[in-house]
């Protein structure tokens, strides 16, 4: 059953040298981690951020490489007028009801100021920016922790969810499908949360990151019409446009007026816009995205589930998030140090709350490239295996010499 675990106080107003509390660790620090151990950065391969490994859309490439310098030289569209209009149309919903930012995270940074949250509900684990957020823009902050748990399988338990929003909070945070987990609540799970949150008056901040790669479960439409419904989008993650820094708020008209009064200018820029309205129309990209991430997500968890002790969760989206078993005496941050040498980047997930030490999340890329990963966790667990084993006939000799008896060889 999911807790209201402990509260973590977000002693606010924040002091910039109180600083270190902020978890600022993130998958895909490639140049940082290719610096440090002498690797070209083009060598290595990272599945520790989770893009679609299929790349750009091919409508966005074309017109990038068309109008992409031209487009430099001016300011961009404050309004991202287009691109608005592109993704109204994309959802169906009234281009009132959206509001375009650089990145999901920028707004993640601005909802704490503009709607004075106070006190939070953050259902973990959870992407530690909103943490980070709540902590330096709110002015007294007050966090509790409803946990997903391991013997759960990670699932939402929806009952305790509902009883923990009677208790008063100005903003419940939620990530469907979670990130770590890859674990989808339900729609009709979360609508009841959603009318829960309403009763409650209570913001229902809904991170759908990485709902494009299970579209119908979205909760888009709902957010035009709800008094309470935030959603959070990101073009990073399906669109693979990490650099360029595109997302979205969805939510009723009053609510991304209020946003829009307090949005700094031109924050989307002008080769963001241009590519995320060309990759919102490319329509067999996305097709084609959806049926390859699902067939490799599928070949990844076989193959994983097939090293033994290491335990796949079902994830939804383009990442999974996998169990050590304690047996193979391995810590994900030992695992991803072994693995670096062989240019590979996985994510340790011991920085996100309650996982422990033996979690890590793996991007599901391109077939060659995921069977690269799961060759080099083979080889890995197999020297492990010849550890324990050596060390064990090691103990067994010492052990039978000491007793007189005839030392057993070491099989080398
Ligand atoms: C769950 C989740 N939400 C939001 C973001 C931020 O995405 P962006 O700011 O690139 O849109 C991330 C990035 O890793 C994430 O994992």
């Amino acid at each position: 059953m999911g807790v209201l675990a402990r509260v973590g106080t977000g002693a606010c107003p924040y002091d910039p040298l109180r600083g270190e509390s902020l978890n600022k660790i993130h998958g895909g620090n490639i140049y940082e981690i290719a610096a440090k151990q002498g690797l070209d950065p083009a060598k290595i391969i990272d599945f520790s951020a989770s893009i679609n490994p299929l790349g750009l859309s091919p409508r966005a490439k074309k017109k990038l490489g068309k109008d992409g310098l031209e487009a430099v030289l001016h300011y961009p569209d404050a309004e991202c007028g287009e691109l608005r209009t592109a993704l109204a149309q994309f959802h169906g919903i009234s281009e009132n009801c959206i509001l375009p930012g650089a990145g999901s995270t920028d707004f993640i940074y601005s909802l704490p100021r503009v709607l004075k949250l106070e006190r939070i509900l953050l259902v973990t684990p959870a992407f530690s920016e909103y943490e980070n957020a709540l902590e330096t823009q709110s002015r007294d902050c007050r966090i509790h922790f409803f946990e997903t748990r391991e013997e759960d399988g990670f699932e939402l338990n929806v009952e305790g969810l509902l009883l923990a929003l009677t208790q008063g909070y100005d903003a419940l945070y939620l990530c469907n499908p979670n990130n770590p987990t890859g674990i989808l609540a339900e729609k009709k799970d979360l609508l009841r949360v959603l009318a829960q949150a309403e009763r409650e008056k209570t913001w229902l901040i809904l991170d759908e990151a990485f709902i494009d790669f299970v579209p119908e479960e979205s909760l888009i439409r709902q957010a035009a019409v709800s008094p309470r419904l935030i959603i959070l989008r990101s073009l990073t993650k399906f669109f693979a446009m990490p650099g360029l820094r595109a997302g979205y708020l969805a939510s009723n008209s009053g609510m991304i007026e209020k946003f829009s009064r307090v949005k700094e200018p031109w924050t989307v820029n002008a080769l963001a816009q241009i590519a995320a309205v060309e990759s919102l129309q490319d329509k067999a990209y996305a097709d084609q995205t959806l049926v390859y991430i699902r067939e490799e997500r599928e070949n990844l968890a076989h193959g994983l589930q097939g090293i033994p002790g290491f335990i796949p969760y079902p994830g939804s989206a383009n990442y999974l998030l996998v169990q050590l078993h304690p047996s193979l005496n391995l810590s994900a941050a030992e695992l991803r140090e072994k693995m670096i040498p062989r240019g590979i980047l996985i994510r340790n997930c011991q920085s996100f709350h309650h996982l422990g030490p033996y979690f890590f999340r793996v991007a599901v890329r391109t077939h060659r490239e995921n069977q690269a990963l799961l060759k080099a966790l083979r080889q890995v667990h197999k020297e492990i295996l010849k550890k324990e084993w050596n060390s064990e006939v090691r103990i067994q000799d010492s052990e039978g010499k000491a007793a007189g008896l005839p030392g057993l060889k070491s099989s080398g």
